[in-house]
């Protein structure tokens, strides 16, 4: 096999255990949040080294609004920071950012900084970035099944089209159409479960669980997850 056939085209990231690793310091939880940012910045830059051409992020979830006020309100700041910090170095690198998620929740302000920071990375093509913000998989497979029942009811023309639709054509409802599902998803401090994610699209996906804490995952960890990667068997159901 080719070195570059066993890098993951697609990686994504459960980032976990911000809290613990800010307690473990005698500190807030938002210090693991902040420390968290770095992370993402290193885990981007490996990205990019590497060849991933989509890196996800698993940054706020539906289920995360029902963190305390200051927690949302923090993350929120954050995200807002790292797209200004970030953007010239987006630019820099060829990196084409994205937001994916229940948008109507999010404040105009941010939901404007997202547009403007999607807008100016739309044409770059080395690394796609997507964070997942609001994000829940029950929630998108819900959105698709509505959107397409909205297509049924205005295209009674295309009843056979809807009738014979496969998996594929309902992919394109998710919010993540036109991006190849994860190859590899990471959860990083030691939790060994979904937690409501990429619940469609983690069908195939190759799973690895670290003890590391988020804010301690960086670019050796990635590249050791890479490593780990390199060595699973593919099989999607089928004998070799
Ligand atoms: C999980 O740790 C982490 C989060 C819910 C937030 C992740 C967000 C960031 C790293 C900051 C900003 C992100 C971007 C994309 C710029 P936890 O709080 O659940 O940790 P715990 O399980 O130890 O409590």
């Amino acid at each position: 096999m080719e070195e570059n056939e066993r890098i993951p085209v697609h990686v994504s990231i459960i980032m976990d255990g911000n809290g613990r690793w800010a307690e473990e310091r005698g500190q807030e939880r938002v210090y693991g949040h902040a420390a968290g940012v770095e992370s993402v910045r290193a885990c981007t830059e490996a990205a990019v080294e590497t060849g991933v051409k989509y890196l996800s992020l698993f940054a706020f979830s539906e289920e995360n609004w029902n963190r305390p006020e200051h927690e949302v309100h923090t993350l929120m700041e954050l995200m807002v920071k790292a797209m200004r910090d970030e953007l010239p170095t987006m630019m820099k690198n060829g990196v084409r950012f994205l937001v994916l998620g229940n948008r109507a929740r999010l404040s105009p302000e941010l939901n404007a900084m997202i547009d403007d920071c999607e807008d100016r990375t739309a044409a770059n093509g080395r690394l796609t970035l997507v964070i997942f913000l609001s994000y829940s998989g029950k929630w998108d497979i819900l959105q698709a099944a509505k959107k397409l029942s909205d297509d049924i009811a205005s295209h009674p023309e295309r009843a056979e089209e809807f009738a014979a639709m496969g998996v594929d054509g309902f992919g394109k409802y998710l919010v993540t159409s036109g991006i190849p599902d994860p190859d590899l998803i990471v959860r990083t401090s030691g939790e060994c479960r979904l937690s409501n994610y990429l619940l469609w699209q983690a069908a195939y996906s190759e799973f690895l669980f670290t003890d590391v804490l988020w804010p301690d995952f960086r670019k050796a960890e990635f590249r050791s997850a890479l490593k780990e990667y390199a060595g699973r068997d593919r099989r999607y159901g089928r004998v070799k």
